[in-house]
């Protein structure tokens, strides 16, 4: 298993009956504003919610850099038509030498329901399979997201166990147990 030797030439664009998966920009920043700072949407994710652009500012590099230093891929989803960002996806956490990396997906709350998830991350898990040579993906989830929970099962992520108090939130100052699901290469086939 081999990572691609082209993986980091150019970003990947890839596309989607509806969707362009492309590099940040900043011209994404007030969506990614409105993601970042919202407590519906960031719930689960245990980081503190953003309060102003110049985090919002500071992510867009960081997310640029990631790509630059050849640490990781993370992909802006965006509307094929309008190339409006609907969202995005994370490979975060990239063991490289043991072909493990973790999963993160976030859409805008106005995007939710419309199938755009199961639409996209399919593709980016052939990607990650194939380009990254992964081995296993793993998607860390809290019991009460019910939309996550069906997204990754539906795609084939298996449960293997609830992990205690392994989420921290934020606003409500507790540790949460959340379950681990994991994808291996061999399920695709
Ligand atoms: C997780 C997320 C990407 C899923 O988005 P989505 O693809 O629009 O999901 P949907 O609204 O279509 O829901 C997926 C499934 O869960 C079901 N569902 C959603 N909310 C539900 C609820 N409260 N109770 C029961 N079922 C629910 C939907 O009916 C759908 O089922 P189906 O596939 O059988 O039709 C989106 O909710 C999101 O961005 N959430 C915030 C960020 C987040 O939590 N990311 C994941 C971190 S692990």
């Amino acid at each position: 298993m081999k990572i691609a030797p082209d993986l980091f030439d150019s970003f990947p664009v890839i596309e989607t009956e509806r969707c362009r998966l492309r590099q940040v920009k900043d011209e994404d920043s007030k969506t990614l504003f409105e993601i970042l700072s919202d407590y519906e949407t960031m719930r689960y994710f245990g980081i503190k919610l953003a309060t102003d652009s110049v985090e919002v500012s500071k992510s867009i590099e960081m997310r640029k850099k990631g790509f630059t230093e050849k640490r990781g891929i993370g992909w802006i989803i965006a509307d094929k038509q309008t190339d409006k960002m609907l969202g995005l996806i994370n490979f975060p956490f990239w063991l490289r030498q043991f072909f493990i990396s973790r999963l993160s997906y976030i859409l805008h709350k106005d995007n939710w329901g419309k199938g755009y998830m199961n639409e996209v991350l399919p593709i980016c898990l052939k990607f990650g399979f194939e380009k990254m040579a992964l081995h296993r993906i793993e998607a860390v989830i809290d019991p009460g997201n019910i939309a996550s929970l069906k997204l990754v099962e539906k795609i084939g992520f298996k449960r293997e166990c609830l992990m205690l108090e392994q989420g921290y939130d934020f606003i409500q100052k507790k540790f949460n147990d959340t379950y681990l699901y994991c994808l291996l290469k061999r399920y695709m086939n």
